[in-house]
């Protein structure tokens, strides 16, 4: 039996290059041999922009638009709008009682969310329960695999967590997923100094025109001890070659590269230039397509339209087992 892919983005923002090295990339790859859902988590979205929602509806559109435009085919994968399954919000309600309020506040990511987000004291409720409804979203579609970046794997082990307590309590329904971590899980932002987010201003998105991409591959992080040309490098910490990693498919060219940078005789403009002929390549194409759709946003709302009732019939149909598992079924004859 073909094995199960869920994952998801919270349409905050259109998709960076940290999205595709962290699970798009991943996903484009396994989609043909994987029954492959992809949500765009609008509900998850709304926990920290509640008071933002027509944004989020606009970038519904924009991370669809992303998706088709990196190779995902929805003739193969199903997008699903995570508010069009309302079971979802349903099943997260019943694995709310499963999880305490102390594991909730261990959740690193979350926890590292709540620090950045200077929530302070004023923490919404929706927010600290996310990895719930993420739970929701994983085991809605008895997901085996979920292709996500590092920061993600916290809220597949609480899933794994919930999944066994809901199985040892009603009966084996529910899935354990696994995580997929790609090589290079957590992109670095421009600056170097955490991971490419949109509310950090720190990064590239695979809808950048040419000369943006070039500025900001120019401000990009380097070797702040390697002033001159001739001068030794570091390649570790160094941004270009962590995206250079990431992107260059000529492996054998990088590794000399980066021998030569250490020994000295390497310019950062000239590192850089390679750089943004690397993403050149991998962005272009994607750019082009992604006009080409923008073009029909009647085709992008039918993708939408379908996937989400595809998707919607299986959440309804687990959620219809958890419901007589739990035996919330008061309609049946005894
Ligand atoms: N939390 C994910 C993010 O911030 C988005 C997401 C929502 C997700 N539901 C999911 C990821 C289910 C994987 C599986 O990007």
């Amino acid at each position: 039996m073909r094995q199960t892919i869920l994952t998801g983005d919270r349409p905050t923002g259109p998709l960076h290059l940290g999205h595709y090295a962290g699970s798009l990339a991943a996903r484009v790859e396994l989609q043909r041999s994987h029954a492959t859902y992809i949500l765009i988590a609008d509900l998850q979205a709304l926990t920290d922009h509640a008071d933002r929602p027509e944004e989020i509806r606009r970038n519904v559109i924009e991370v669809a638009l992303d998706y088709l435009a990196v190779g995902i085919d929805p003739a193969v994968s199903t997008i699903v709008v995570q508010s069009g399954v309302p079971e979802l919000a349903e099943l997260t309600g019943y694995f709310l009682n499963l999880v305490t309020v102390a594991r909730l506040e261990r959740n690193p990511t979350v926890k590292e969310e709540i620090r950045h987000k200077g929530f302070g004291s004023e923490i919404p409720a929706g927010f600290l329960v996310y990895p719930v409804s993420q739970a929701a979203d994983i085991t809605a579609f008895k997901a085996h695999l979920v292709p996500v970046g590092a920061d993600q794997v916290p809220m597949i082990e609480q899933t794994v967590e919930i999944v066994r307590r809901f199985n040892r309590l009603y009966g084996a329904i529910l899935v354990e997923p696994e995580a997929v971590v790609p090589r290079i899980s957590r992109l670095p932002g421009i600056d170097g100094r955490s991971k490419m987010s949109k509310s950090l201003g720190n990064a590239i998105y695979l809808s950048d025109l040419p000369d943006v991409i070039g500025d900001k591959v120019m401000r990009m992080y380097t070797d702040p001890r390697h002033a001159r040309v001739e001068d030794p490098g570091q390649v570790e910490g160094n941004v270009v070659f962590t995206y250079l990693d990431a992107f260059d498919p000529d492996r054998a060219g990088l590794e000399k590269l980066k021998e030569r940078y250490r020994e000295g005789g390497v310019g950062d403009v000239a590192l850089k230039h390679h750089l943004i002929d690397v993403l050149h390549d991998l962005l272009a194409p994607i750019r082009a397509r992604r006009q080409d759709l923008g073009r029909h946003p009647e085709e992008i709302l039918r993708v939408l339209q379908d996937g989400t009732a595809r998707g919607r019939a299986v959440a309804q149909a687990t959620v219809a087992e958890a419901r007589r598992a739990m035996h919330l079924d008061y309609q049946r004859v005894p």
